[in-house]
C-alpha cells in the first residue's frame, strides 16, 4: 500500500524529516537539513510515500557502537515519524519493515534507538537493553564520602580546542563499556559542540580536566540562573561529564559539584552503576530516577551473538523466533564465543527482541524469565545462559539520538 525507500535528494530527505518534525516543532530549515544530512546521508533515510506524496519517515545513522568487549555496525535508529494524518495505517510497520532489510544489507548487525514511548518497538524486535537515570541534587548535599585528593587542574576550552582534546576521552569511554556509539568529526562539531542559537542565553560551557599531563575528562554544562525570595535557584546542566579513569570522573564531578551561586545540579542519562552515586555521601538526596535507555535489535542474530564478548565459554542453544526479519528464525548454540545454527534441542526459546534485550549485560535472562518473557526448556539454562552474558560494567549512551 505504501511504498518505502531511501530518499535520494534535499526535498525528499526534508518532507520525511518532517514526519518526526510535526511532534517536536523541529521542521527542517535549509541550515539544519544541511547539517543534518552530513551525519545521516539521504540513502540512510526511509520515506514511506502514498500516491508519490510522503507522509512517514525514519532514519538509521551508520554508527560503530561498543558491545561488550568490542564494536559492531549498528543501525543507530532515528527521525522516526509518521504524519498525523496517516497514523494507524501501517506506515510505521511499513518503514520498520524496509529500514530493517535496509541495515542487514549494510551488515549492520545489531540496530539501536531510544523510543519516544516503549510500546512501540518491541513489535518489530527491539528489546529494552540499557536503563539509565537522572539527579537533581541539591547543592547543600554535595559532598563526597571518602575525602578526594585533587591532583588534577581543570581549565576551560574553546569548541575549536574541545573538538581534538574530548574525542579520545569519549574513545576511553567506547572501551571501557557497552552502549557507546564512536561520534564522527562531523558529529562532534555539528551536534556536541556547535553553539544553537537558541541556546545562547544559556551557553554550553566546556571543561577540562589535566591529570598527570595528559586531558582526562570533560564537562559539557550549561547554567540556568534563577532567584527565589533573594536566594539563587539557578540549575546547573549537566550535558555530559566523561571521564578517562576513575579518578579522573571524580575529580571532573567534583569540579562540577562545586560551583559556586547554583541551586540544584542535574544530569540525566546516567547508568545505575555510575561512580557518582557511591561518591556521594548522601546518595539518596540525588534522587536518582531511572527509565529506559536503548533499545536494542539483533539484526543478524548470529554475527550479533559472535561479535561481543563473553564472561563465560560455556554454550547454550537459543529457540529464537523472528517474525519480521525471518532469516533469523532458527535453533542458535552459542558456544566458546561463537554462534552457529543447530539441530541440537534448544536451552531457551524467546523472540529475537529478549535476546536483544539481554544483549548489552544489563537484563538478565533470570528477569526475562522471570516477567514472563522467555521458556526455559532445559534444566538450569537461565543459570548458565546468565553466567555467559553476564557483563560490567553495565552499558552507557550518554547522548539520545
Ligand atoms: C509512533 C508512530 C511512528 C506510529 O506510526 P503508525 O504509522 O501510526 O504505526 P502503524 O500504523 O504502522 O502501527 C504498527 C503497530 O504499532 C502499533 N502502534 C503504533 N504506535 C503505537 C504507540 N504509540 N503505542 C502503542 N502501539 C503503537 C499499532 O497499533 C500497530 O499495531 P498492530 O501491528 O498490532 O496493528 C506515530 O504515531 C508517530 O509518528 N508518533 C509520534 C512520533 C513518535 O513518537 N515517533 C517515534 C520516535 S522514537
Amino acid at each position: 500500500m505504501f511504498e518505502v525507500r531511501p530518499t535520494t535528494d534535499a526535498a525528499e530527505f526534508g518532507r520525511a524529516f518532517n514526519g518526526i518534525g510535526q511532534y517536536f516543532n523541529a521542521e527542517l530549515t535549509e541550515e539544519r537539513l544541511e547539517r543534518f544530512r552530513q551525519v545521516l546521508p539521504f540513502e540512510r533515510m526511509h520515506a514511506a510515500f502514498e500516491d508519490g506524496e510522503i507522509v512517514g519517515g525514519a532514519g538509521a545513522f551508520p554508527y560503530e557502537f561498543s558491545v561488550p568487549g568490542g564494536e559492531l555496525r549498528c543501525g543507530g535508529v532515528t527521525v522516526v515519524g509518521v504524519y498525523p494524518t496517516h497514523r494507524r495505517r501501517g506506515v510505521l510497520r511499513a518503514m520498520m519493515d524496509a529500514q530493517l532489510r535496509d541495515i542487514h544489507e549494510h551488515e549492520e548487525p545489531i540496530a539501536a534507538l531510544w523510543a519516544s514511548e516503549e510500546t512501540i518497538y518491541g513489535r518489530f524486535g527491539y528489546g529494552l537493553a540499557a536503563w539509565c537515570g537522572e539527579i537533581k541534587l541539591s547543592r547543600t548535599w554535595n559532598a563526597y564520602a571518602q575525602p578526594l585528593e585533587r591532583r588534577g587542574t581543570v581549565r576551560f576550552v574553546t569548541p575549536e580546542e574541545a573538538a581534538t582534546l574530548f574525542p579520545p576521552i569519549w574513545e576511553a569511554l567506547m572501551r571501557e563499556r557497552p552502549g557507546v556509539f564512536r561520534r564522527t568529526k562531523a558529529w562532534w562539531e555539528l551536534r556536541t559542540l556547535r553553539m544553537p542559537d537558541e541556546e545562547k542565553a544559556n551557553p554550553r560551557r566546556f571543561a577540562l580536566l589535566d591529570l598527570d599531563g595528559s586531558a582526562q575528562a570533560y564537562a559539557i554544562y550549561r547554567l540556568f540562573p534563577g532567584f527565589e525570595e533573594g536566594s539563587s535557584n539557578a540549575r546547573l546542566e549537566v550535558t555530559e561529564v566523561i571521564g578517562a579513569s576513575a579518578q579522573a570522573t571524580a575529580e571532573m564531578w567534583r569540579f562540577m559539584l562545586d560551583i559556586d551561586w547554583y541551586g540544584t545540579i542535574e544530569c540525566s542519562l546516567l547508568p545505575v552503576d555510575h561512580a557518582l552515586l557511591t561518591l556521594l555521601a548522601n546518595p539518596r538526596r540525588a534522587r536518582y530516577r531511572m527509565g529506559d535507555s536503548l533499545w536494542l535489535r539483533l539484526v543478524d542474530v548470529g554475527a550479533a551473538l559472535s561479535g561481543r564478548a563473553y564472561a563465560h565459554d560455556g554454550s547454550v542453544v537459543f529457540d529464537v523466533r523472528d517474525a519480521v526479519c525471518p532469516w533469523n528464525e532458527s535453533r542458535w548454540k552459542l558456544e566458546g564465543g561463537v554462534a552457529a545454527r543447530t539441530d541440537a534441542a534448544a536451552d531457551l526459546a524467546l523472540d529475537v527482541g529478549e535476546l536483544g534485550a539481554a544483549y548489552l549485560g544489563a537484563v538478565s535472562f533470570a528477569q526475562l524469565r522471570d516477567g514472563l518473557r522467555l521458556e526455559e526448556l532445559s534444566d538450569g539454562a537461565v543459570e548458565r545462559a546468565d553466567a555467559i552474558f553476564g557483563w560490567r560494567p553495565l552499558p552507557w549512551c550518554p547522548e539520545i539520538f
